[in-house]
């Protein structure tokens, strides 16, 4: 990592493009990576791949994901010529969470714990190896949690004070309508659940398609109050509600 201020750059960055945020991300550390999953995360790694070639990518592959997911996900490997880290949940927990609340027990008692075991320690395990991550995050996904995004935040939910986290949000400003029109004029891979009414896709069970003028996260979740869309992998956003 070249040294540089988090003051500075997040001044320099704000309202910027994101090729210019991708840039300078990439530009600044050597060991940062995408977290990928969904259609803005291909974006991601399609203008990624236009600054440098070695870019590393990952996913968390929580075991629930659709099989139109898995298949999107080699499509994009094949499509880059780039490897994908897939990341597991921990057999020992897992095991044991199975044993004792079945596989749905997130229809009764919310998804929290479930997404911490699936999704956020892997997670876990795999930051602490990075300086930054980078995310596909946008503001118009949640009025409720992501209105505070910024262009670089410092990962207070991942990092520590001897060891920081970055993470970068090059989409922040995009509207879904700007990440489709990408990829319809670049010609980028797609998950073809799209084709079926979702919009935002995550594990099989909790996500659904949406109906039109339905919010494009009201599929996920569906059960649960709109401030608790949130499964922990960006925990710093559901903090800056509190
Ligand atoms: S979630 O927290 O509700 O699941 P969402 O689906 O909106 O997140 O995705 C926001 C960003 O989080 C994505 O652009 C991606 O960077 C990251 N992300 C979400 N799910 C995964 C996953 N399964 N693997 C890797 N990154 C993910
Ligand atoms: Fe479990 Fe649903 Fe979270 Fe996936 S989204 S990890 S199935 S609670």
């Amino acid at each position: 990592m070249s040294t540089f201020d988090l003051a500075t750059m997040q001044t320099e960055l704000s309202g910027k493009n994101p090729r210019k945020i991708l840039k300078a991300a990439l530009e600044s550390f050597d060991n940062i990576a995408i977290s990928f999953s969904g259609a803005e995360d291909v974006v991601l790694i399609d203008l990624a791949l236009a600054i440098r070639k070695d870019i590393q990518v990952f996913s968390l592959d929580t075991g629930r994901l659709h099989p139109e997911t898995y298949r999107f996900i080699d499509k994009v490997r094949q499509h880059y010529q780039i490897q994908i880290e897939l990341l597991t949940p921990d057999r020992e927990l897992l095991d044991i969470f199975v044993k004792q609340k079945g596989l749905f027990s997130f229809y009764e008692d919310g998804h929290q714990e479930c997404c911490s075991l699936r999704k956020v320690e892997p997670l876990r395990r795999k930051l602490k190896t990075l300086d930054a991550w980078i995310t596909g995050q946008r503001k118009d996904q949640s009025l409720d949690t992501r209105q505070n995004l910024q262009e670089l935040e410092q990962d207070g939910a991942f990092g520590t004070p001897e060891k920081p986290l970055f993470k970068f949000n090059p989409l922040l400003n995009w509207s879904s309508a700007q990440v489709w029109d990408h990829i319809e004029a670049y010609q980028v891979p797609f998950n073809e659940l799209h084709g079926h009414g979702y919009i935002s896709i995550g594990c099989e069970p909790c996500t659904r398609p949406v109906l039109p003028n339905q919010h494009e996260r009201a599929g996920r979740w569906w059960w649960e109050d709109s401030t608790k869309k949130e499964c922990g992998l960006h925990a710093g956003n559901a903090k800056a509600l509190s």
